[in-house]
């Protein structure tokens, strides 16, 4: 039987799609194992997560570096180092609140992958279910999305599309009824895709 994939997972909030990934791992459906968890906050409900399924648990705060020069690459840099020490297989953004820069991805070649709560190209950035929901109401879109893709050197929402699928928006649907919709897509096709990585590796 070939290692289980070694996942160092970033997050910054409630983490659900953490525990989504922890589950298929605990299921036997996903060939990996979550070695790390990073995050921004220290207040991030994720890392509470990672300590209940005895992973270690990193809150790792960008508050220190914010005062040094090139802070940010600085921090990713550190964030990098860190990272690479659990030497991940594959590094996982679910639901990581910061841009990344070169200084951390080129660390990762082809090794990040990111999910983003839209359809590829739509809503780039934060709040995109809000952008959707918003945009629905205004008539300009009938559908949202998942997507999950690859990281490139430069962007943290766009890059080689890994899999996608659409969310339906109904004429009746509260912010947070399209919420739980999407989230429930997600915790589906992320461990599915990340499963489909880590066969085909
Ligand atoms: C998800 O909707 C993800 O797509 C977005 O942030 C949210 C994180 O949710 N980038 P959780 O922390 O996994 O519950």
């Amino acid at each position: 039987m070939p290692e289980p994939a070694r996942l160092v997972i970033l997050v910054s909030g409630g983490g659900s799609n953490l525990q989504a990934i922890l589950d298929a791992c605990e299921r036997g459906e996903l060939p990996a194992r979550v070695v790390a968890v990073i995050s921004n906050r220290g207040s991030a409900f994720a890392l509470e997560r990672a300590r209940r399924a005895d992973v270690p648990a990193i809150h790792f705060p960008f508050a220190p570096f914010r005062h040094l020069p090139n802070a940010r690459r600085v921090y990713d840099a550190a964030l990098a180092e860190l990272t690479a020490g659990f030497q991940p297989d594959l590094v996982v953004l679910a639901g990581w609140m910061r841009l990344l820069s070169m200084a951390f991805l080129e660390r990762f070649p082809n090794r990040v992958v990111n999910l983003h709560p839209a359809q590829p190209g739509a809503f780039p950035g934060t709040h995109a279910i809000e952008r959707a929901y918003e945009a629905f109401r205004r008539g300009e879109i009938s559908e949202t999305g998942v997507m999950v893709h690859l990281v490139p050197d430069k962007g943290v929402d766009d890059g080689p599309v890994l899999a996608w699928e659409p969310v339906p928006i109904y004429p009746d649907d509260s912010l947070a009824d399209l919420e739980a919709r999407v989230h429930q897509v997600e915790h589906r096709l992320l461990p599915a895709t990340l499963r489909r990585l880590i066969v085909k590796a």
